[in-house]
């Protein structure tokens, strides 16, 4: 492992642009439970249920509850972890130049990224679907379900369900870093969710290397991608970023 790490060290230093995808996995680790596999919030619920625009617009209370319940507090207390650090460590060292994100949990822009293309939107904030005034997820009174807006209208979350399109602006600025890149590190995505797990493939067939860091692998391990370090995102992302500093230092010395 300890081989592997100075391997994939080695690669990101050299890496004139690097673009990271992340998936829910990097923020396992700051408490925040994944959609797929064991703990995942589809365990306990039908997505096409919760996760879907049709459900919402049928039922917009029942979907409200479930989303308040299942991530409003988890999501208000989870702090940045290692794996968000080390991110935002690269793009200060200047090798790092956008991270992709499917979370909407904005711990990449707590942990101090500021290129952050947020692929699925975000929890924090709620747009009226009449007027489109927007407001803070924090300061909406939720005494009443659906909450409303001034005008009458519901209030939605700035996140993308599925059964809706990804934004325009978020599409095309992802594309753009996944076809400039060389390097391309995807870290805690489970890679079957489209068109996210498509910007990989972008990346390889623009000649970028994409490397994996989770602790399974994925439909990209070993096709689109060439390294996958099996482990957990913090871990692995402290020891690596660890490791890269090291390399510059050298480098500077010499
Ligand atoms: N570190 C790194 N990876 C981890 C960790 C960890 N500590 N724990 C779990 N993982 C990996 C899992 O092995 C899995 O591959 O993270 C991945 C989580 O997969 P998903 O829950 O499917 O998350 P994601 O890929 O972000 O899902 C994409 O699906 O439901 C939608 O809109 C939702 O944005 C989400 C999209």
């Amino acid at each position: 492992m300890e081989d592997l790490i100075k391997k994939v060290a080695g690669h990101i230093a050299a890496a004139k642009h690097l673009v990271a995808l992340t998936g829910a996995g990097i923020s396992v680790e700051s408490g925040i439970p994944p959609f797929r596999g064991k703990g995942g919030l589809w365990e306990k619920f039908d997505p096409m249920e919760v996760g879907h625009i049709q459900s919402f617009m049928r039922n917009p209370e029942k979907v409200w509850r479930l989303l308040i319940s299942e991530m409003r507090d988890v999501l208000v207390s989870a702090k940045p972890n290692a794996g968000h650090l080390g991110l935002a460590r690269l793009e200060e060292l200047g090798i790092l130049k956008t991270v992709i994100t499917q979370n909407v949990d904005g711990l990449h822009q707590m942990a101090g990224s500021r290129d952050v293309v947020e692929f699925h939107g975000n929890f924090a904030w709620l747009r009226c679907m009449d007027c489109g005034s927007r407001e803070q997820t924090v300061d909406i009174d939720l005494s009443q379900m659906p909450p409303k807006c001034g005008c009458g209208g519901i209030y939605r979350h700035e996140c993308v369900f599925f059964g809706e399109m990804i934004p325009p602006k978020e599409l095309d600025r992802s594309q753009i870093a996944a076809s400039t890149c060389d390097l391309m590190l995807v870290v805690g995505c489970s890679a079957v969710v489209q068109p996210a797990a498509f910007m990989p493939v972008i990346a390889k067939q623009s000649g970028a290397m994409v490397i994996e860091i989770n602790p399974e692998p994925t439909p990209l391990t070993g096709t689109t991608s060439t390294i996958l370090v099996k482990g957990k995102a913090g871990k692995a992302m402290r020891e690596i970023t660890a490791e890269v500093e090291r390399i510059i230092a050298a480098k500077r010395q010499q």
